[in-house]
């Protein structure tokens, strides 16, 4: 008989070494794994697939229910027990409807979790032989590399990481896509504290681990409370010379096909690392303010980018725009021969607001003409993608009659 695999989340170790204690002599038990944080959970899920993960509700950071929840959508075979206190009952209910299949109050005999455990494996038993068929479908014709999209600007301050990492976050946000954001602004980049993100690791510890592969790579990125993924810039600016271009042609070859949307931030320059993005990108966004330096210098970025053949990939986001700048929109296309594609009006109280409480304006301030940019912006860029889904999947469908007409029939609809 298979063993059922358990991993356990809680933020206080002595907690997590009773747990495995009360299971350790389970015949059909095995503890597969114990991590002390939400993200890590979510990142062992989706890497491993625990059977069952017992989950702590009180956790800095990212709490039970928030990981519940992002677990629910990207390891949704795995089955989440939430172990409680007495009273949290208000919190129970939340974690029922973020995809809690049970729970346990605190404290527990072995006994009790050993039989609430094998409960909920046979109640999901049916569950996790459709994900397996799923899985197995999704792998055979999952080969689409993801949308990477290089921010790009060459003067400093007009943008790029406000709008970088909005965008990954509204994105990430919506459950539908995975998404990663890498801060290439080695020297200076701040991906991380416009997120309130604390970088444990960074690219440069990354670089620094040998060859990158994507199984060693996890570990390095950070998660966002939308679910979002986050490789950090070095936590120095000596650090950043650790990172090669060899080391970001490495990166980029491990990650395309593990996400649908890479999106790098990058600093202000034409250097080798920069080279490598916009190499690597299928989109770069050449993000523009609505002052005479930014455009000069952006019509000879438009050039340059010319010269490298990427004019195809290249997509004009114009940041801060507003009616009091005295020139307007129609000004910047017709003073550089481009079209503007996406456009974000200026709203320093809501964006400096967000910053200081370092949370995305997209998710704080929704009602900010800034934020429906943003929401605007993600329609625009996923529409595209969504349609080929659609035909992609359409497509399989025709191929996988036979294996989906038996998925449906255990589903029942
Ligand atoms: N649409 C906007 N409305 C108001 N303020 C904005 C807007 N976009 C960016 N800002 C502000 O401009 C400042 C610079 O933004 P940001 O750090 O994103 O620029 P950057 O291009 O990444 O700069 P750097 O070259 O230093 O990396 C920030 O204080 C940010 O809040
Ligand atoms: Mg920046």
């Amino acid at each position: 008989m298979k063993r059922i695999n358990v991993l356990i989340v809680d933020d206080i170790s002595d907690t997590r070494d009773s747990i495995r204690r009360l299971l350790q002599f389970e015949d059909d038990i095995d503890v597969v794994g114990e991590v002390g944080s939400g993200s890590e959970a979510i990142l062992f899920s989706e890497r491993n697939r625990p059977d069952i993960i017992l989950m702590d509700i009180n956790m800095p950071e990212m709490d039970g229910i928030r990981t519940t929840e992002l677990i629910a959508q990207r390891a949704p075979e795995c089955s989440v027990i939430i172990m409680s206190v007495q009273g949290e009952q208000a919190y129970l209910r939340r974690a029922m409807m973020a995809g809690a299949r049970e729970y346990i109050v605190k404290p527990f005999t072995g006994d009790e979790l050993a039989s609430v455990i094998a409960k909920v494996y046979e109640m999901d038993q049916r569950k996790r032989d459709v994900f397996v068929n799923l899985t197995k479908v999704a792998c055979e014709t999952n080969t689409r590399n993801a949308e990477i999209i290089t921010f790009f600007s060459t003067k400093g301050g007009v943008g790029n990481t406000t709008i970088a990492t909005n965008l990954a976050v509204q994105l990430a946000s919506t459950g539908k896509w995975r998404v990663l954001l890498i801060d290439f602004n080695l020297q200076f980049g701040d991906v991380a504290v416009f997120l309130n993100l604390i970088p444990k690791r960074s690219i440069a510890d990354l670089a620094q681990s040998g060859t990158i592969k994507y199984s060693e790579i996890q570990p390095y990125f950070l998660t966002h409370s939308s679910g979002l993924q986050v490789l950090a810039a070095p936590t120095r600016p000596e650090y950043a010379e650790l990172v090669t271009a060899e080391h970001v042609e490495q990166l980029f070859n491990e990650v395309r096909d593990k996400f649908d949307y890479i999106i790098c931030d990058n600093a202000s320059r034409f250097d080798d690392i920069s080279l490598v993005s916009l190499d690597a990108a299928t989109q770069i966004w050449l993000v523009l303010a609505m002052d005479v330096p930014t455009l000069k210098n952006a019509k000879l970025s438009l050039e340059v980018l010319e010269g490298l053949h990427y004019t195809s990939k290249v997509q004009v986001v114009l940041n801060r725009s507003s009616k009091e700048m005295g020139m307007n929109p129609q000004d910047v296309e017709k003073s550089l021969n481009v079209k503007i594609n996406y456009d974000i009006p200026s709203d320093g109280r809501a964006l400096v607001a967000a910053l200081n409480q370092g949370v995305p304006f997209v998710t704080s301030h929704l009602q900010s003409k800034a934020s429906e940019g943003i929401r605007n912006m993600a329609r625009k860029l996923t529409s595209s993608q969504e349609a080929s889904t659609k035909n992609e999947v359409k497509e399989q469908e025709h191929k996988n009659r036979g294996t989906l007409k038996g998925l449906i029939r255990v589903f029942g609809f």
